[in-house]
């Protein structure tokens, strides 16, 4: 009866020779114990120091502040930190002006103070005491529509509505400032008025007011059809403001 050693080849060393680790399993143990030996170092690398105790604000009364909006004086009980829009929309009732984003990104909060278009969700209420706001409420004059909501309607220049009011005070602006000879980012010469309000410059100035259903196309030839028209702004409410200026945001 053989057994195993009998059957050895006397050549062969892997027989006679305690079995050594292989290359992969060495470096394998090594990675192994060099993370063990880190992972306390980074723990503590990546944790940060504890916040300090938050302190407390004193919360700063409502006080009143006195906005006029579309010719009328609306006194409001305030707290410092309310937005234009949120003054407008749930202080005096006027919802006509619509929330989008609520930061400065969409245009639809767009209303005028003094004649300047202004997104109302990035300013305060209490800065624009004194200050002749018009919103989309105000554009109409007696009940007539201003002949930039007349072109709106006849060139289909909306479908939701949800941006109109915004694009309404934006292009009544609009119109206003390419009066007065405000230039563009899109002029060839800013030392000189732009010699026509083409649909280039149209779009340009019409770029902070964002539509989602897409009625760009019919926004623009709606603009042009007031500016060809003669229509030197888009409402007579505007013509007793300080037109101009092309900002937006206060
Ligand atoms: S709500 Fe969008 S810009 Fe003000
Ligand atoms: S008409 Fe719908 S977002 Fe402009």
């Amino acid at each position: 009866m053989s057994t195993h050693n009998e059957c050895q080849d006397p050549s062969d060393e892997s027989a006679t020779t305690p079995p050594q680790p292989s290359r992969r399993r060495f470096l394998q143990s090594a990675a192994a114990a060099a993370t063990v030996g880190a992972a306390p170092h980074l723990r503590a690398q990546t944790q940060t120091p504890p916040a300090p105790p938050a302190q407390v604000q004193q919360a700063v009364p409502p006080r009143p502040v006195t906005l006029t909006v579309n010719g009328r004086a609306y006194t409001l009980q305030l707290e410092p930190r309310v937005t234009l829009l949120d003054a407008l929309r749930e202080y005096a009732g006027l919802m006509g002006t619509k929330k989008g984003c609520d930061r400065g990104q969409c245009g639809a909060c767009t209303v005028l103070a003094d004649g300047r278009r202004i997104n109302s969700c990035l300013t305060l209420a209490v800065m624009h005491e004194g200050e002749n706001i018009t919103t989309v409420e105000g554009l109409a004059t007696n009940g007539a529509l201003s002949p930039i909501q007349r072109a709106f309607i006849e060139h289909d220049a909306f479908q939701c509505g949800y941006c109109t009011p915004g694009q309404l005070c934006s292009a009544t602006a609009l119109l206003n400032e390419f009066r007065t000879g405000t230039a563009s980012t899109v002029t060839a010469d800013v030392r000189s008025r732009p010699a026509q309000l083409s649909d280039d410059e149209i779009r340009e100035r019409m770029s902070g007011n964002i539509c989602r259903c897409g009625a760009y196309a019919n926004i623009v030839a709606a603009v042009r059809a007031v500016h060809e028209g003669g229509g030197q702004n888009g409402s007579a409410a505007i013509n007793e403001t300080n037109g101009g200026g092309n900002s937006r945001n206060a």
